[in-house]
């Protein structure tokens, strides 16, 4: 039985304001054996790891640059991730590949890194609706994860979580049905045990794309689903609180 998983990406969305009403109600609850955390932007993580030091609540980010260190002015390392109490990176974030140029190869090298690190990558894979549109689901989520074992090797994912993230569910409202979602979760999970060493089953795979209290339950109630990667709704707490009762 793999165990739940639900990270809730803040995107570039937050203030104090936002940390003093979201994260008191949040570390008030307790969710079983599921694993709760939360990806605030880079400006606000040392914040929250101080609001939540001591409790089961987990701390990620969305990105992190490629190198160990140097003259890369903006961007943060691992060893600064580390340092800041984070437990798991976002990488490949469609966003990032829409909007910031990240090839699969870029994906690669950061998802290697975070690796070496000892964090845990999560990367995010997923078809635009013209792909999905031409049936080229598959072949999309298949180039995207061997990208990451051609440049790693085959045991690239035995400390790490895929997010399956149909690009057209991202933010639109338009969740994947459980149907839709567990199909390709479910060819995601056969790749793997085709193609990588170490053991598919127990790979996390979450789901991401306008995930809400109102869908949670359902879509992880389907066999490979094992979590939630939130946008939207994980500023809401009302509404992320319920969707990791749902996973709870
Ligand atoms: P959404 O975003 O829940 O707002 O659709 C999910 C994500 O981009 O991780």
């Amino acid at each position: 039985m793999r165990q739940k998983i639900i990270l809730g990406n803040w995107k570039m969305n937050g203030s104090r304001a936002l940390l003093a009403s979201l994260l008191p109600p949040l570390l008030r609850e307790s969710f079983g054996s599921a694993r709760v955390g939360v990806c605030p932007p880079v400006a606000y993580l040392g914040q929250v790891a101080a609001i939540i030091e001591g409790s089961s609540l987990e701390l990620g980010a969305q990105n992190v640059n490629e190198h160990d260190k140097g003259a890369y002015t903006g961007e943060t390392s691992v060893s600064m991730l580390k340092e800041l109490g984070c437990r798991y990176v976002l990488v490949g974030h469609s966003e990032r590949r829409q909007y910031f140029g990240e090839t699969d190869a870029i994906v690669a090298e950061k998802f290697a890194i975070i690796r070496r690190s000892g964090l845990i990558p999560v990367l995010c894979i997923g078809e635009t609706q013209e792909e999905r549109d031409q049936d080229q689901t598959d072949q999309v989520v298949f180039r995207q994860i061997d990208a990451v074992q051609a440049h790693i090797g085959s045991d690239a994912f035995a400390n790490a979580i895929i997010a399956y993230e149909p690009v057209w569910a991202i933010g639109t409202g338009k969740t994947a049905t459980p149907a839709q979602a567990q199909d390709v979760h479910q060819l995601i999970r056969r790749h793997i045990a085709e193609t990588a060493a170490g053991d598919a089953e127990s790979l996390p795979l979450l789901y991401g794309g306008s995930m809400k209290a109102a869908n949670a339950a359902e879509l992880l109630a389907m066999a490979d689903i094992d979590g939630g990667l939130v946008g939207g709704a994980s500023l809401d707490s009302r509404e992320f609180i319920d969707i990791c009762r749902a996973a709870a």
